[in-house]
């Protein structure tokens, strides 16, 4: 390593949330390998403690008077919405500070796509920034296109009926109108609010984003059109995993997986945000024990609607509940979806489980909940051909098909085998980040 390139620095800028704390954290340790030092700059939100992992890491809070209660009750597209305006101003203070620490040694601001407050900072200090799409590149396009598609009246199905939502959307095959990266958490205009936001801020050196070539050429072939370098440096968490947990990860399932039969357990898991209705819950629980598969399974805190935990349930889930499964509040899900016993992940399909679950050959059962989960189902499904998506209401027959589709029927199995082709793809196009690196040095 060079030395001048040595004691450049790079200023992170997570969304305070784990799908996007990871894999920022991802990025700064890819980063930190090839030499630069790291500052992470964070909100007090779901606030990353330094660990063993980032022990020369830099950590600086930015500040915001922004109330808990904000985070707790906003729904996450108006909650981004909010933070953005607070930290216009704050961040400015934070990174002349940092400047003030170590001038010229900064060489640029990276800033998640929907922290677009930094870009405004970086630029008043004449600062290269740079933007990283947590999400897939097919998302950010989708995001690219929504207000030209909204001008044109093209979304006008999104407030039609259910049938008129499963027309393909032109120019974006296969994505239908219901597979576009809305949210049902927020209305049609707080979406183009924040994507136009993201999308107007595109004055940056480039776009980074955490996927590969071989997953979304199509996608990325249209990214070419942006005046901006795009690089595609995914999957983030085969070049350089951090551990990056929120959450304690109860790894005694990984005892209880060593004691099952290979590719015979479902991994049921939803991620850090979505939430369940206690009827869903259920239907859900019914509908595992009656597939007679053994599964993992993980309950979150908070993401039962209504309650703390499982305690709300009805009583029939306990005795649902058998030794055919295993729940647990956390998972250290990487090395779950790495454990040879498990042959299938029902999941919500945030981008990180996505990639993590194509990275180890596990095919799956995609129940979307909101924005680019739905995206990345659809590709699951008709793209790479290695995921059922279940749509409609969550019935307790629906669940027990799905789960055999995958667990027993011959359909599950071809699935298994395209699931392990791709993971063989994306593991040899695993790029170590030079070019980006590269990039980064002319900065
Ligand atoms: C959010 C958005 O919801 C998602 O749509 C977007 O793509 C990324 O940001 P989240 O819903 O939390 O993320 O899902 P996901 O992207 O899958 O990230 C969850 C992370 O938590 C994964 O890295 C997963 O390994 C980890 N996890 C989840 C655990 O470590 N243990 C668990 O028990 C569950």
């Amino acid at each position: 390593m060079e030395e001048t390139q040595a004691r450049r620095r790079v200023v992170l800028v997570p969304v305070p949330a784990q799908g996007h704390i990871t894999p920022m954290m991802q990025l700064a340790k890819t980063l930190h390998l090839k030499g630069f030092s790291i500052t992470i700059a964070q909100t007090k939100f779901n606030y990353l403690s330094p660990s063993h992992d980032f022990t020369d890491f830099q950590f600086v809070t930015i500040p915001e008077s922004l109330p808990e209660s904000d985070f707790e009750n906003l729904k996450p597209i108006l909650f981004l919405l909010k933070l953005n305006k607070e930290c216009q101003v704050t961040f400015k203070n934070c990174l002349s500070q940092l400047l003030l620490q170590h001038g010229n040694d900064i060489a640029c601001v990276i800033y998640d796509e929907f922290m677009y407050f930094a870009e405004a900072a970086a630029k008043e200090f004449k600062l290269p920034n740079i933007i990283f799409s947590t999400t897939n590149a097919t998302a950010f396009v989708c995001r690219s296109v929504f207000n030209k598609l909204y001008a044109n009246n093209v979304l006008a199905p999104l407030k039609e009926s259910e049938g008129q939502q499963d027309a393909l959307v032109p120019g974006l095959q296969p994505l239908r109108y219901k597979d576009l990266p809305t949210s049902k958490f927020a209305s049609l205009e707080s979406i183009m609010e924040l994507y136009r936001n993201t999308a107007d801020k595109r004055t940056a050196s480039s776009v980074i984003i955490n996927t590969a070539s071989c997953l979304e050429s199509s996608s990325l072939s249209w990214l070419q059109r942006l005046d901006i370098p795009v690089y595609p440096i995914g999957p983030l968490h085969m070049v350089a995993p951090a551990s990056t947990s929120l959450l304690e990860e109860n790894k005694s399932c990984i005892e209880w997986l060593n004691k099952r039969k290979q590719s015979s357990v479902i991994f049921v898991s939803l991620g850090s945000i979505a939430l369940m209705e206690i009827n869903e819950v259920m239907e859900t629980a019914f509908g595992l024990a009656a597939s007679n598969q053994h599964y993992l399974w993980v309950i979150r805190p908070g993401s039962v609607r209504g309650s703390e935990w499982i305690e709300s349930l009805p009583e029939e889930f306990s005795r649902m509940v058998s030794d055919r499964s295993y729940i647990v509040k956390w998972a250290p899900q990487k090395e779950v979806l790495a454990h040879p016993a498990v042959g299938g992940f029902w999941s919500h399909c945030g981008w990180n489980s996505t990639l993590e679950s194509i990275g180890e050959g596990v095919p799956m059962i995609c129940r979307p909940f909101s924005t680019d989960q739905k995206v990345n189902a659809r590709y699951l499904e008709c793209v790479w051909r290695i995921g059922i998506q279940v749509e409609g209401e969550l019935k307790r027959e629906v669940v027990e098909r799905v789960v055999k589709r995958l667990m027993v029927d011959e359909e599950g199995e071809e699935m298994r085998k395209r699931a392990v082709i791709l993971k063989e793809k994306l593991r040899a196009s695993v790029k170590d980040g030079e070019e980006f690196v590269h990039f980064m040095k002319t900065l």
